[in-house]
């Protein structure tokens, strides 16, 4: 499997799983029903961001994203998403894609990576993040709308990059 940079023809192979994730409504605070236009410019589009995929044989499996969390005089703490296709959940792939963006941020002169909103109930994502040196600094109580859990909490999660920080 290679990770590297998303090309602008990957979108085709990205959008299925990433309208699958969205449309379950369980990890992400986008509406459901978000059409392609706006996903491409969510995922693709953001402001100093760069987008990254996981392709086995031509074939995107996951994808990435990472970009400055607040712009100016925050700028030096980055974020980034994530999305696996389900087919190919547990097999290794958020792992990798988190760990060469984890690589590529810090080579890039982020100071920090921060995920301001994962859903409490989102328990893989919650421990990958945390088995990758990422703590949970608060979770704001009720704040997102599960589709089956109704009022769940959202994590704000953190991990240093500087190169004498504690590491997993
Ligand atoms: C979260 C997500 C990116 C993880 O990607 P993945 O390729 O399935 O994860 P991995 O196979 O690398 O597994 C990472 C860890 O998650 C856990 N995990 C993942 N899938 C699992 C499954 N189906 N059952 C149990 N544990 C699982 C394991 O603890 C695993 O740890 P290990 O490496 O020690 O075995 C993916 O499930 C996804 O896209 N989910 C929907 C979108 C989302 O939640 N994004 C993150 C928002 S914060």
């Amino acid at each position: 499997m290679e990770i590297r940079e998303a090309r602008e023809g990957d979108w085709a192979q990205i959008w299925p799983f990433l309208r699958d994730v969205v449309a379950a409504g369980e990890t992400y605070c986008w509406p459901r029903d978000t059409s392609e236009a706006d996903a491409r410019t969510w995922w693709m589009g953001k402001p100093g961001g760069r987008v990254f995929v996981a392709a086995d044989a031509d074939r995107v499996l996951g994808t990435a994203e990472l970009h400055p969390n607040q712009p100016a005089a925050g700028g030096h703490v980055c974020n980034a998403g994530f999305m696996v296709a389900s087919h190919a959940a547990g097999r290794g792939i958020g792992r990798a894609l988190a760990g060469h963006v984890l690589e590529q941020a810090a080579n890039a002169g982020y100071r920090a990576m921060q995920f301001n909103a994962v859903v409490e109930t989102n328990t893989n994502a919650v421990s990958l993040w945390q088995s990758l040196g990422f703590r949970i600094l608060a979770t704001i109580p009720g704040a997102f709308r599960h589709p089956g859990h109704g009022f769940v909490g959202l994590h704000v999660m953190h991990r240093s990059l500087e190169a004498d920080a504690p590491q997993p």
